[in-house]
């Protein structure tokens, strides 16, 4: 452990009498604390639910039960802001429950859920019914991704923020996505309406124009190397451009997600750079994977958009390198190992990825030559800040006082192999089985109290919140709960 190290952007402050004296309901000592700006020694003091007070070393800690984060990273819980946990109608690729525990498992604290179930989340009746079916079924907070409806763009002008700040538009459709804005009016429409009610779109980004017209001509892959020639990066290309214009006429705000090609991370860097309101997130598995993986391997790595080139693999690894990209994220897809296991044309796209995104992100970091200090700051950014700043999830992402309680302690050299019994999703398999990994996530805190150990699983009930947006407090949402206090039978696991 380095000594600690003091910067004019070092999160910790002068410990208060308030913050010191009283006793605290968790301390975690002894650990490194992350921030986007850079590592720091220190304690983290835990009250109701929040951190009450980051304290440097040798400053007093509070009476309390303690957490060991020795020889540990202390991230803020991450957020995964692309999930699909299948609820509702949706339950036998993916339960509310094994979906949290997966993410829990990642360090993943909070996550951003995806409307394409059935029914799909077309408007804020259905969220709000979403809610109540997950309440108490959710180890991690959540929030949702509205679905944008072709048929009814004008619901966007006037969303509620209290139940959803954003809305998934998807420009090409699959086997899951059925809902597909096809007409050049209806995305007009969309934008226009989400740019009055200060939405952000989020843009699965591929034109349905472009593969019908392939379709056309060549028909159904039959092989899963022909699958990335059978949705090429034209579609993405093409779809990008056309968001571009319409960013450009409505000024909406947007966030591209599972960008998977240099061409478009090209497109996409150089409009943010002229001051659009467009930002984008990579996929673990588009880091981690490249078409060479779904020729030989076959399904699991049958994404949509599809696995590409392994320079744009790089390209991609580099937006998240030079702070290019504001989010990563999962896209958390499973399909049952049945499902998947169909013949190329009928196999869904997919994969789980929400336990593995943070820890193949930091896999792939550290075999890039980023110190882990570096890496560390990095996931702190694209799995914290950046969401949280982009999706108004006030109080998540980052280790500050009165910011909630939610930390990820990563032990960053450890080594271990991905197995099929690691695997927390209902689905039960992982397109990393067989992977060595570096680091692994050890104990997890949310809202205070330890959700998850790594010997021990999931830690007491599923107490995850709906989040409310930023107008609104959490209690007044049904569905949502006050964070609770650490309880007796969690102390075992608190040292
Ligand atoms: O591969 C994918 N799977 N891409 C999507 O856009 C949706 C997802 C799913 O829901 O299965
Ligand atoms: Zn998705």
């Amino acid at each position: 452990m380095e000594p600690l190290k003091t910067s004019p952007s070092s999160p910790m402050s002068p410990s208060s009498p308030q913050g010191s004296a009283a006793e605290a309901d968790l301390v975690v000592e002894g650990g490194r604390l992350v921030t986007p700006e850079g590592v720091f020694e220190g304690g983290v003091v835990i009250r109701d639910g929040r951190i009450a007070a980051l304290v440097a070393p040798g400053d007093p800690l509070p009476a309390g039960p303690r957490l060991d984060a020795r020889g540990r990273y202390v991230l803020p819980g991450l957020i995964d802001s692309h999930v699909h946990f299948r609820t509702p109608g949706l339950e036998h690729k993916e339960t509310w429950e094994r979906g949290s525990r997966a993410a829990l498992a990642g360090g993943v604290t909070t996550v951003m859920d995806m409307p394409n179930t059935r029914p799909p989340s077309l408007d804020t009746a259905s969220l709000r019914a979403k809610a109540a079916l997950i309440a108490g079924r959710s180890y991690v907070d959540h929030r949702f991704h509205m679905g944008a409806d072709p048929d009814h763009p004008e619901v966007l002008a006037d969303l509620d923020p209290a139940v959803a700040t954003s809305a998934k538009a998807f420009m090409a459709g699959h086997h899951t996505a059925p809902v597909v804005f096809r007409e050049a009016h209806q995305l007009e429409a969309a934008f226009a309406a989400a740019a009055r009610g200060g939405v952000r779109l989020v843009l699965h980004a591929e034109d349905q124009h472009v593969f019908d017209l392939l379709d056309s001509r060549s028909g159904d892959p039959e092989s899963y190397g022909a699958y990335e020639p059978h949705r090429p990066r034209s579609g993405a290309i093409v779809a990008v451009a056309k968001v571009v214009h319409l960013v450009r006429t409505h000024g909406t705000k947007v966030h591209i997600l599972h960008v998977s090609s240099a061409e478009e991370t090209d497109l996409l860097v150089a409009a943010a750079a002229e001051g659009l309101p467009i930002s984008f997130e990579v996929t673990g598995h588009h880091l981690s994977f490249t078409d060479h993986d779904t020729a030989r391997r076959g399904p699991r790595t049958r994404l949509s958009p599809a696995i590409r080139a392994p320079r744009d693999r790089e390209r991609l690894w580099r937006a998240v390198l030079d702070g290019e990209a504001s989010t990563i994220g999962s896209d958390h897809a499973p399909h049952t190992v049945e499902e998947k296991n169909r013949p190329p044309a009928e196999a869904p796209p997919g994969l789980p990825g929400v336990q593995e995104l943070a820890i193949s992100v930091w896999t792939g970091l550290l075999a890039r030559g980023v110190e882990p200090d570096a890496a560390a700051s990095h996931l702190a950014r694209l799995m914290g800040t950046g969401p949280a700043d982009l999706f108004d999830l006030v109080g998540k992402g980052r280790l500050a006082v009165g910011a909630d309680a939610d930390l990820a302690l990563l032990d960053p050299a450890a080594r271990w192999q991905l197995s099929a019994g690691h695997v927390q999703s209902l689905c039960g398999w992982s397109a990393y089985e067989g992977w060595m990994f570096t680091g692994r996530f050890t104990t997890v805190v949310r809202g205070g109290r330890v959700a998850w150990d790594l010997a021990r699983g999931t830690m007491g009930e599923p107490l995850g919140r709906w989040l409310p947006g930023p107008a609104l407090p959490a209690a007044a949402l049904p569905g949502a709960q006050p964070p609770a206090m650490p309880s007796r039978e969690l102390e075992g696991a608190v040292r």
